[in-house]
């Protein structure tokens, strides 16, 4: 198959995944809604006009830009550790200030605020089954976190998680996906070779996976829904309310609420992982929560650990358009106009450093194959520019500033890299991250 056709059917893949479970004419109505939403929100930030992104198609007159030696040199980086007044960071304590700082732009301008007042979620063990994974026996959990609605009854919202674990042993450690709610009209990839979840039972480690459009649609039309929308009662988002990828965390986060109460879980050794949107909200929920002890972050890209200042591959403005906006706080749509990506007062090394001194994998595919849209070498530079606040907390972050040749494993610091061989997917990568993650999660007991 030709090379820049295969690059555009593995970047769309999981965007034609989460849309199959649509008819025509409900994809129609999500996009005509979505488009509604998208410009009430650029009318209440006084917007008329927002620069268009440029194409995934490789082949195309507008394509993304796909040449390194084009690739701007962002002259604007902010520092992680010199504080808004100019003042440097030195000490851990400085961290935990400046962390704030942080936090406060990334909530304001990206990815959004979450409400103050949201309900509680009651977790239900819905059904347990002893059964076999592989040659593994297991404890497998179906589970369902109502959130309470009864100051809004006209929306449900039902958080939907499972939990396999090995039968013979408690407190395991756990890694949790955010997974895809395959429909069943679509085939499912054929795994090759050991499926991840038997490479984890194997170690004796469990996992869980969690469905994120149970409780939030991925898409513009559903944020009068879900989790959005019941604390909203329906109403449409304030300019700084959280978008779909803090909602898509949020439920991460009462998910290890709920491995708190279980005791076949270790709460202490928890990690998250996911792929591209999914991967996003991964680190998203990773640099957030504290509780979580390790990340495995699959081709991110934008919005994700991609440095969003460089002209590579996806761009802030395809973000802020009306098919990815809901991912974001409505006024990141503005850094598409009247403000450029440069304006950003954050950048995402910085949403990585909010996880230090925790151990995060950030995974990608082969550029050849996977594509140039997710930008590998922009998701290396997020690690590289994270790695001094590592370095302040005592950790080794990136451990280089060379970007990799050949495929080479970046597995000595705390922040690894790899790029697989394969496309769209982070599954060549469970070996790696979980020769990673033995260092942090192996206790003498095992
Ligand atoms: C699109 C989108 C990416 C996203 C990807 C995915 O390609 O532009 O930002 O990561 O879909 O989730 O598959």
């Amino acid at each position: 198959m030709n090379k820049a056709l295969f690059t555009l059917i593995s970047i769309l893949l999981i965007t034609f995944q989460s849309f199959a479970q649509f008819s025509q004419q409900d994809r129609d109505s999500i996009n005509q809604l979505s488009n509604k939403d998208h410009q009430l929100m650029m009318k209440k930030l006084g917007i008329n006009e927002l620069r268009p992104g440029p194409s995934g198609n490789p082949e195309a007159p507008n394509a993304a830009n796909a040449d390194e030696s084009k690739a701007s040199p962002y002259t604007s980086l902010p520092n992680p550790l010199v504080f808004k007044d100019g003042s440097k960071v030195e000490s851990t304590q400085d961290w935990e200030r400046r962390r704030a700082e942080i936090k406060e732009d990334f909530d304001r301008e990206i990815y959004g605020r979450v409400p103050e007042n949201i309900p509680d979620v009651h977790w239900k063990v819905i059904r347990t089954k002893d059964t076999l994974i592989g040659e593994y026996p297991v404890i497998q959990k179906e589970l369902i976190g109502r959130v309470d609605n009864s100051a809004y009854p006209e929306i449900d919202v039902d958080i939907e998680l499972t939990l396999t674990t090995p039968a013979t042993t408690e407190h395991v450690p756990v890694i949790m996906e955010f997974g895809w709610n395959w429909p069943s009209h679509v085939p499912r990839p054929a795994p090759e070779g050991t499926p991840w979840q038997e490479q984890l039972l194997e170690k004796g480690w469990g996992y869980a996976i969690l469905i994120p459009t149970s409780f939030q649609a991925d898409n513009g039309a559903g944020l009068r829904e879900g989790i959005i929308g019941l604390v909203n009662k329906g109403q449409p988002r304030k300019l700084d309310d959280w978008g779909t990828l803090r909602a898509w965390a949020w439920g991460a986060s009462r998910a290890l609420d709920y491995f708190e109460t279980d005791r076949d879980v270790d709460e202490d050794r928890v990690g998250i992982e996911g792929l591209s949107r999914y991967g996003k909200a991964a680190i998203v929920t990773f640099a957030y929560d504290p509780r979580f002890a390790i990340g495995f972050i699959g081709s991110s890209g934008a919005g994700g650990t991609k440095i969003l200042r460089r002209e590579y591959g996806e761009q802030v403005e395809n973000l802020a358009s009306s098919g990815e906006y809901h991912w974001f706080t409505p006024n990141f749509i503005k850094y598409a106009g009247p403000l450029t990506p440069n304006d950003l007062p954050v950048d995402a090394h910085q949403l990585i450093a909010m996880a230090a001194p925790r151990p995060v994998f950030i995974s990608s595919g082969d550029p050849e194959v996977e594509g140039k849209w997710i930008d590998a070498k922009g998701m290396f530079l997020g690690s590289v520019h994270a790695t001094p606040v590592y370095e302040l907390l005592g950790k080794g972050g990136m451990g280089t500033k060379e970007y990799p040749l050949e495929h080479k494993a970046l597995l000595d610091g705390e922040i690894a890299f790899r790029e697989h061989r394969g496309g769209h997917t982070v599954v060549p990568n469970w070996p790696y991250f979980i020769e990673f993650a033995s260092k942090y999660f192996t206790t003498e007991e095992d």
